[in-house]
């Protein structure tokens, strides 16, 4: 199968703007400048390619948004936060080739109107922000970007942002908050950023895989982007394939694949003798399945279709024996840390979750904690200003629905069912 973001990754140097252009790149945006934004707006329509950073929103639907009147001022926020645990795949393409994102970001900005894009990367990212700026140098110097870039009449000016290691700086309000100096927390919604987003202007944000994937679709057209995988979640999609099997890591596949192939198939199955015990198949806030899912197709519809979500692609392999007290504990954990305390339901409902978990896990579990849990979701669950309190939620949910008896093992016995050592 062709690749389209983790093509150059291999390649030496693909980091460097002489080894992307021997490698095919900027050709798409030169294509791009030609045709008018309109035209660009329609044919990523015409792709289908939605948003690869968790919600999967069609991509051209949310450029269409930006209003057209060239007055005012817009924006494009590459979100490069990449802080859900398991995920770890728009690092690979900072990492390697940067400009490949600034290429698709080029064409956006082009699409849309917008002379100013931002990256907006993870702290932690110290190597991919020195990447991306060292690209952004290059590009100025070659005149890709500056006034009048290629030749065109376009001018574009890049910058990189880096975050201070919040997760909730990933979702996109809380991202253009932190951009503008303030305080990492959600805004509210309406207005969307495509009316109100950056310093008030239209602002779109997109995924960094999501903006990965544009030049390959300027250049070989929608529909061959559109043919790649199922008709409603099209394209390849990049896995980050972690936990207990033989070769983690990640895969550029496309989308539909369904997770028994990617996990025997590309990963080598399991590491050890077990079976396999559940897979969180879209990062942490995404309800795990088990075994018996294993054919679920890895889209967007077919993962919402078993009650869970394709998320970040980020998918976590647990083997049996695995303790799901403990792995609910730590999650919970996570987001009871990540909660940014603008509203009572996740600030205090994530921090009592985490308690009880906490109590179960190390032999202290009370009667009555597993349906004290259960109450605490019901009470945080479309409570809360932002999607972070419901992943808590839908994370714990997970273990519970499936493997319940352990929760209540933990608490009669002190001690756990399946005897797990294995962090
Ligand atoms: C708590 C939270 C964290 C998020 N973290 C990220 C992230 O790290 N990267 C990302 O692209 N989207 C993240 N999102 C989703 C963004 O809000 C937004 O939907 C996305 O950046 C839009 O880009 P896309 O349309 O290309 O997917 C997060 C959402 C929430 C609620
Ligand atoms: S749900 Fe949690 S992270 Fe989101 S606004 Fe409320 S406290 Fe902050």
């Amino acid at each position: 199968m062709e690749k389209i973001l983790l093509k150059n990754i291999d390649k030496p140097e693909a980091y460097k703007l002489d080894n992307y252009v021997t490698n095919g790149g900027y050709v798409a945006v030169q294509k791009a400048l030609k045709m008018e934004p309109d035209q660009i707006i329609q044919t990523v329509k015409d792709s289908n390619l939605r948003g690869r950073g968790g919600a999967g929103f069609p991509a051209g639907l949310k450029w269409s948004f930006i209003p057209k009147d060239p007055t005012i001022q817009k924006y494009l926020c590459c979100n490069a936060d990449e802080g859900e645990p398991g995920t770890f795949k728009d690092r690979a393409i900072m990492d390697k080739d940067p400009h490949l994102l600034l290429e698709g970001m080029m064409i956006t900005c082009y699409a849309i109107g917008a002379s100013v894009g931002y990256v907006y990367i993870r702290g932690e990212f110290e190597y991919g922000a020195a990447k991306l700026e060292d690209a952004i140098t290059e590009a100025y110097e070659k005149g890709y970007l500056g006034s009048n870039i290629f030749g065109s009449d376009f001018s574009l000016d890049l910058y990189v942002h880096r975050g201070a290691g919040a997760y909730i700086c990933g979702e996109e309000t809380a991202l253009l908050e932190s951009l503008e100096g303030g305080r990492g927390q959600p805004r509210k919604k309406p207005p969307f950023p495509a009316l109100a987003g950056l310093y008030a202007k239209p602002t779109v944000i997109n995924n960094v895989e999501t903006l990965g994937c544009i030049p390959a679709i300027i250049e070989k057209g929608p529909e061959w982007f559109a043919a790649i995988g199922p008709e409603k979640s099209p394209g390849t999609r990049i896995c980050g394939v972690s936990g207990h099997v033989k070769k983690p890591g990640l895969y550029e596949l496309p989308m539909g694949v369904p997770l028994r192939e990617l996990i025997y198939d590309h990963c080598g199955g399991m590491r050890g003798s077990k079976p396999i015990k559940a897979v969180i198949p879209g990062g942490v806030s995404a309800p795990m399945l088990i075994e018996a899912d294993l054919d679920t197709p890895m889209d967007f519809d077919s993962m919402a279709a078993k009650g869970t979500m394709l998320g970040s692609s980020a998918v976590m392999v647990m083997e049996e024996g695995t303790c799901m007290v403990k792995v609910a504990y730590i999650t919970s954990r996570f987001f009871s840390h990540e909660s940014c305390g603008k509203c009572t339901p996740c600030r205090e409902g994530t921090s009592w979750q985490t308690k009880v978990l906490h109590r179960m896990e190390h032999g202290e579990g009370r009667p009555g904690d597993v349906e004290l849990l259960e109450s605490l979701c019901d009470n945080i669950f479309g409570r809360t200003f932002c999607p972070l309190g419901d992943g808590a939620v839908m994370a714990l949910r997970g273990a519970l629905k499936h493997f319940r008896e352990e929760f209540v093992y933990h608490v009669e016995h002190k001690k756990c069912m399946v005897g797990s050592d294995d962090e």
